[in-house]
Formats: C-alpha cells, sequence, structure tokens
C-alpha cells in the first residue's frame, strides 16, 4: 500500500492557493521548531468571511498537502468556521496521513488561528484567548508525538 494516498500526492504536486496577498487582513506564521518548517496564511476578509487565501508553506511535502487542503477547506467561509478546523479535519479530507507525519497537518490548523487572530487583533475585535492557545500546546502538537525522521529533509521530527 502507497505510504501517501491520492489526494495527498495531488495537493503536494498541485498545490492550490500558493503565494501571498497584497494587503492581506491578517497573516499567521507558525513554524515546528523540531523539523525547523514554515507555514504562512494570508487572509482577504470580509464581512466576516475568508473571501481569499493564500500561502507559503518552507517545509515538507505532507505540511504543504496540508496547507493546500485547509485553504481550500475555508476559502469562502466564515472565520467562525474556519477557527473550528481541525488538523485531523484536514488530514481526513486528504484520505490520511501516515502517523509519524500528522504533525505537519496541526502546522495548518495553527496558521489559520494564528492569522484569524492577527485580524481580530489588527481590528480590535475581542475574543476569547482560549481559542488561540500558544502553538503546539494542544494535545495533537507535536510534542506528544513519537519521534520520526522526515522523509524530505532527513531532519528529526517529534
Ligand atoms: Fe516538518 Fe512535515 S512539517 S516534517
Amino acid at each position: 500500500m502507497a505510504l501517501y494516498s491520492s489526494k495527498v500526492m495531488d495537493h503536494f504536486r498541485n498545490p492550490r492557493n500558493v503565494g501571498s496577498l497584497e494587503n492581506p487582513s491578517g497573516v499567521g506564521e507558525v513554524g515546528n521548531p523540531v523539523c525547523g518548517d514554515i507555514m504562512k496564511i494570508y487572509f482577504q476578509i470580509e464581512n466576516d468571511v475568508i473571501v481569499d487565501v493564500k500561502f507559503e508553506t518552507f517545509g515538507c511535502g505532507s505540511a504543504i498537502a496540508s496547507s493546500s487542503m485547509a485553504t481550500e477547506l475555508i476559502k469562502g467561509k466564515p472565520l467562525s468556521e474556519a477557527l473550528e478546523l481541525t488538523n485531523k479535519a484536514v488530514a481526513e479530507a486528504l484520505d490520511g496521513l501516515p502517523a509519524h507525519k500528522m504533525h505537519c497537518s496541526v502546522l495548518a490548523e495553527e496558521a489559520i488561528r494564528a492569522a484569524i487572530k492577527d485580524y481580530y487583533d489588527k481590528n480590535n475585535i475581542p475574543y476569547d484567548p482560549a481559542d488561540f492557545p500558544e502553538p503546539h500546546d494542544e494535545e495533537e502538537g507535536a510534542e506528544e508525538e513519537e519521534e520520526s525522521t522526515c522523509s524530505g529533509c532527513g531532519s528529526k521530527a517529534k
């Protein structure tokens, strides 16, 4: 059986929404301190709806596929829905990721949250801080998972 689903391979080879936005409403940038991969997400928001979204990911194939799928899942959606997107939902939409690559999808969830928080902060919109935990504090975070080696760059990742 192939290690990666055809959807993962498709979003890795033909990532959707790659790039940046000139005057974004919100920007979220997160990194995995273990493997060093970085993900940056740009939002254009109108009336609390994400009308456009782009990403730049410097990372492994699973991180690129997760970014691509995550942006597809939140494009055209209200912020409240984007806030509820979990890394598990991103992985499921990709027809699964190998267990040792699940942490790559966590970056997408965290980058989206960071971009929403940036938008709220810039516009003085009040929010519940509990909706924005520090990256990697959640159960699905990288720290709890077994250490593995990045198949792309060979770096160690938890
Ligand atoms: Fe770093 Fe996938 S995000 S190995």
